[in-house]
This record gives C-alpha cells, structure tokens and sequence, in this order.
C-alpha cells in the first residue's frame, strides 16, 4: 500500500529544503538509476552535513530508498511514490489548486482517488495513478524493477496516464459530454471536479432502458468529438444523485482514426449490453448499436 495519508499529514512541516533534495532526486533519475549523494550535493549545493539531515528526514517518511554501498557501488537515492506524490502535492498547492485533502472515496484497479479541497472551498476528486507499484514493502521484489531496468518507468508510466486522461477530459468536457470536469493534472495526479454519484456496478437504477440509452448517447458525443472510451464498463459509468449518467476513467482512450479504435469500440458495446443483459435482463440491440457507433 502506499501510504498518502503518511504524505498529507507530514506535508505541511516540510521545508523548502526538503522540496529541493526531492526535486534533485526525480530529475537525477533520468539519467541515474541510483541518483549518487555526490551528484545531489553539487546539485542542490548543500554541504554534506545539510544533505544528509534531508536524505534522513526524507528516508524516515518513507519518501526515498537508499542503496547499500556494496551492492551499487555508491551511496545512491530513488524516489518512491510517497515521493512522487508529495512534490505533486506541492506543487498543486502552489498553483492554488488545493488547499487541503480529505479522505479517500475510490480504490479503482490503478488508482487512489480522495477528495481534495479548493482554496475556495469548492470539492475536487484527487486521482492519484498507481500503475505497477503498489508495493514497495519488500526490497527483494524492488531489486527485480531494477534489474527489469523498470526503475524509473513507473515514474513515467503514471505521468504519462495522469496526461493522457486530462488531455481527453480536456477534448471531451467542453464539448458537453458528461464526463468529470478537468481542473488540473502535475506529475501522476489528476485533479477533477468531484461528483456525487455511484458507479453503475454499486447501484441499482430504476429505468435500466433510459440509463443505458443516456451512455450510448454520451459514448457518441464523445466519439464525435473524435474520443473513443476503450474501457467501458459498469465500474466506469456513474449514475449521478441527480440521476445523470457520466463515463469516467479516460485513461485508455484513444482517437477514433487509431488503429484500434474499432477494436475498441465493439469491446466497450459488448462489455456495458453484458451487464445490462445479465443484471437487468435488457433486451439490447447490440448490432444496431454497432451500426450507429462504428465508422462507416
Ligand atoms: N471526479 C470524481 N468524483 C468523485 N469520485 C470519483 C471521481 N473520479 C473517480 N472517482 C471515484 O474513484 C473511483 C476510481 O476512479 P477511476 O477514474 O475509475 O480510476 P481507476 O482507473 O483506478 O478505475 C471511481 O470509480 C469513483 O468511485
Ligand atoms: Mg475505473
């Protein structure tokens, strides 16, 4: 488990310094598969006794993992996720983006989501992505990323994801198709307007026809705006308290002249009239949901 809780409550005693040594640690990464002290030291330009009091506090919150000497060859540092999210944290409340979090409200497949608060008071879901290391606990099984040569792709795995959904909810928002509205996205962290609702796998709907014509209606705006889902399911649609239907989890989409488009389309169709022939024992026209959803 990572442990952002840890992350919020120890967030408002770091210092700049604090910041600055973990600054230096995800850009030494780049090019580094253990960032060495030294490198830090010319880096930040902290003398050794300043750098080493950071390195300790940051070890301590579980921020960083050290090397030992012997096996590495040097005194190195890797940033873990409570890291990586403590700067995306930071860096959000710097932009004025949140002022405060609060509990957690979904555990999807990859991702924490929790609420996050506005300077304004305004509500905010803050996704955090979690793709290919949910567990750092064991040092045995770190050592294998590292020798996979995996060691910074989670970095980019997460950050490229948390990009990719806030580039399609940017396509897909203004153009009115009920999705999450966008509000801001730093390193693996997407910031959205929170929603009150479940998610069709949770709740029960009254009108199961209505509900499954209002996610076909919106599958198609958003392929008019040229966005496939290409991960529907009940677990990524919400049926709002106001009884709206809006799809969510824009981390797979893609453009509807890829390749795999199609491919994908006829999944997200089979995957929802599955559902709503299994839980609700709806009549559906799959083949005519085709005709009117694929590309001609
Ligand atoms: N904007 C939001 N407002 C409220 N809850 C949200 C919001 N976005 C996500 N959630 C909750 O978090 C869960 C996981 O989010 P999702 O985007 O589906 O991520 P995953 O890829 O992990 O499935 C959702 O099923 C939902 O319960
Ligand atoms: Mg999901």
């Amino acid at each position: 488990m990572v442990m952002v809780e840890n992350v919020i409550k120890v967030l408002p005693t770091m210092e700049t310094e604090d910041f600055k040594v973990l600054r230096a640690i995800e850009d030494g990464m780049r090019t580094h598969e253990w960032v060495p002290f030294d490198w830090l030291l010319d880096r930040t330009g902290m003398d050794e006794k300043e750098l080493g009091y950071r390195l300790t506090r940051l070890d301590r919150w579980d921020m960083i993992i050290r090397t030992r000497r012997q096996e590495v060859g040097y005194l190195g540092y890797q940033l873990r996720p409570e890291g990586y999210d403590a700067l995306a944290l930071k860096t959000l409340t710097d932009l004025g983006v949140l002022e405060g979090m609060g509990p957690e409200f979904g555990v999807g497949k990859e991702s924490d989501v929790r609420l996050g608060i506005s300077p304004t008071g305004v509500e905010l879901a803050v996704k955090f992505n979690r793709i290919g290391r949910t567990s750092l606990t064991k040092i045995k099984r770190y050592r294998e990323y590292v020798k996979d040569k995996r060691h910074i792709s989670w970095l980019y795995v997460n950050k490229l994801t948390a990009e990719r959904e806030f580039e399609g909810l940017l396509h897909l928002y203004p153009e009115g198709v009920p999705v999450p509205r966008p509000v801001a996205q730093d390193r693996h962290v997407l910031v959205m307007k929170r929603f009150h609702g479940k998610e069709l796998a949770e709740r029960d709907v009254d009108d199961p026809e209505a509900v499954f014509e209002d996610i076909w209606d919106a599958y198609e705006m958003a392929l008019e705006v040229g966005v496939v889902h290409g991960d529907l399911s009940q677990f990524n649609v919400v049926v709002t308290d106001e009884g709206d239907v809006l799809l969510i989890d824009w981390t797979h989409w893609v453009e509807v002249d890829h390749p795999s488009a199609e491919d994908l389309i006829k999944r997200d169709v089979r995957v929802v009239c599955d559902y709503f022939r299994r839980r609700y024992g709806l009549k559906v026209d799959e083949r005519g949901l085709l005709r009117r959803l694929l590309p001609r």
